[in-house]
């Protein structure tokens, strides 16, 4: 029997790139095990509730504005848990998540930052990486822990920077791997292939 596909949903507060890398590794492969079942935002104006809809996937906004952290993440998690969502992918998702929040959903939810972690956490990744004149760079799929850009890492991918790079060329290729590493850890993460082990993450 072909086991069901999991009901994943992304979670955004902007443009969406990687949620469409998301909808496009799901759709394509028949056996890709995880489904987006739902995209929401934090803000009504997010381009990428755009793409979720032309590719027929249901919107939700929960207007973060003004709103208590608290009540703002309870009334995200009971819309996830009435939707039946099992995974949450967050993808440009600019809101801090409260402890109760991060903890229901542990193991269960993931992040992708532009950057190799735990280097550049935070915001402003490319400028401050043209700035510090490293090397190497890249993007990191980790789980998502209390502490911003903190979680057990699942997977990493690298990206040279040469010595005329500037902060635009450095997120441009840097995006370019995002969009193949996160489809990856997903499908990973909805084959129950990742096992949390303290700080590490185990590829079971
Ligand atoms: C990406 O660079 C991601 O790593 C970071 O926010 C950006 C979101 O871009 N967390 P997009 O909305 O997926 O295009």
């Amino acid at each position: 029997m072909i086991p069901a596909k999991r009901r994943t949903a992304v979670l955004i507060s902007g443009r969406g790139s990687n949620l469409r890398a998301l909808i496009e590794a799901s759709e394509t492969g028949a056996d890709y095990p995880a489904r987006i079942a739902l995209v929401l935002s934090n803000k009504p104006e997010a381009e990428g509730l755009a793409i979720a809809r032309e590719h027929g996937i249901e919107t939700a906004v929960i207007e973060s504005k003004g709103k208590e952290r608290a009540a703002f993440d309870a009334e995200m998690h009971a819309l996830l848990q009435s939707k039946g969502i099992e995974l949450v992918c967050l993808a440009g998702f600019m809101r801090l998540l409260t402890p109760d929040f991060v903890q229901a959903w542990y193991g269960r939810m993931i992040n992708i930052h532009p950057s190799l972690l735990p280097a550049f956490k935070g915001t402003q990744v490319h400028e401050r990486v043209v700035a510090a004149g490293v090397r190497v760079t890249g993007c990191t799929v980790h789980f998502v822990s209390p502490e911003m850009d903190e979680g057990p890492i699942i997977l990493q991918a690298t990206v040279p920077v040469p010595p005329d790079a500037t902060a635009e060329s450095v997120a441009a290729a840097v995006l370019e791997q995002e969009h193949a590493l996160y489809p990856q850890a997903l499908k990973l993460l909805a084959e129950g292939k990742l096992v949390i082990e303290g700080q590490r993450v185990r590829l079971g």
